[in-house]
């Protein structure tokens, strides 16, 4: 029998730290990696050989950040960091030059994460310039009183209305509520800190039900002999 193939909400994970990839890619969870130059500073090493082992260990997309501000830049960074593996989609922020930089780099063929969104009409436009992923920050926007979800669910509907083939993803996630309603809500990606992730799996009930279980074993092993394992 195969195994039952999941379509649903691409999981991404935020962050450059290889020992956490490596530890979540190993069961199958990890469908790409967003990094930040935040994240990246965070890490010791060179930027581009974090991001070419990030690349040769998910096979799936893996966002590298530009740091220039000007057009230029932007598109000579892009070039340069897509040059590091196939599976790299070079994140650009949503200013102006960000906007001009995705057209130009979407039309020769690489894939942009644009980065740094906060409504729905500036999602819009990344779109138009031919974005392959849309970046709302929901947690940022929480902190500020704003409800963030309301962007994903405004993105989600013009995707939808218009058929984009931009994908939403759902960034800034600080908890796995976030992570649900972006499933609910139909969003494309969710990416999250490795310790969201970890905490998905988790729930006191399974914990104390395994212990239970594993208690009743040991009791009927010795109760009935015959019983192995
Ligand atoms: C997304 O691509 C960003 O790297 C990230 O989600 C930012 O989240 P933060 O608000 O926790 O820094």
């Amino acid at each position: 029998m195969r195994a039952v193939a999941f379509e649903g909400l691409k999981l991404f994970l935020d962050t450059a730290n290889l020992e956490w990839i490596r530890k979540l890619n190993r069961m199958g969870l990890v469908d790409g990696v967003t990094t930040n130059p935040t994240l990246v500073a965070k890490e010791q090493g060179d930027f581009e050989e974090m991001v070419g082992s990030i690349c040769r260990e998910v096979r799936g997309d893996v966002s590298a950040e530009v740091v220039s501000t000007d057009y230029d830049g932007m598109v000579r960074e892009a070039k340069h960091l897509s040059s590091i593996a196939p599976n790299v989609v070079v994140k650009i922020p949503i200013i102006p030059e960000g906007l001009r930089a995705t057209k130009t780099v979407s039309g020769l063929g690489m894939r942009v994460n644009m980065t740094l969104v906060f409504s729905a009409n500036q999602g819009l436009l990344a779109a138009k310039a031919g974005a392959s992923f849309i970046s709302p920050f929901i947690g940022r926007l929480d902190d500020v009183g704003q409800r963030g979800m309301e962007v994903v669910e405004d993105l989600v509907k013009i995707r939808d209305n218009y058929r984009l083939k931009s994908e939403v993803l759902v960034g800034s996630i600080r908890h796995p509520q976030h992570v649900l309603e972006a499933a609910k809500i139909g969003a494309d990606i969710a990416t999250m800190p490795p310790e969201i992730m970890e905490k998905m799996m988790q729930h006191p009930l399974t914990d104390a039900g395994l212990k239970r279980f594993l208690e009743d074993w040991e009791r009927a092993k010795k109760a009935k002999p015959s019983i192995t394992a």
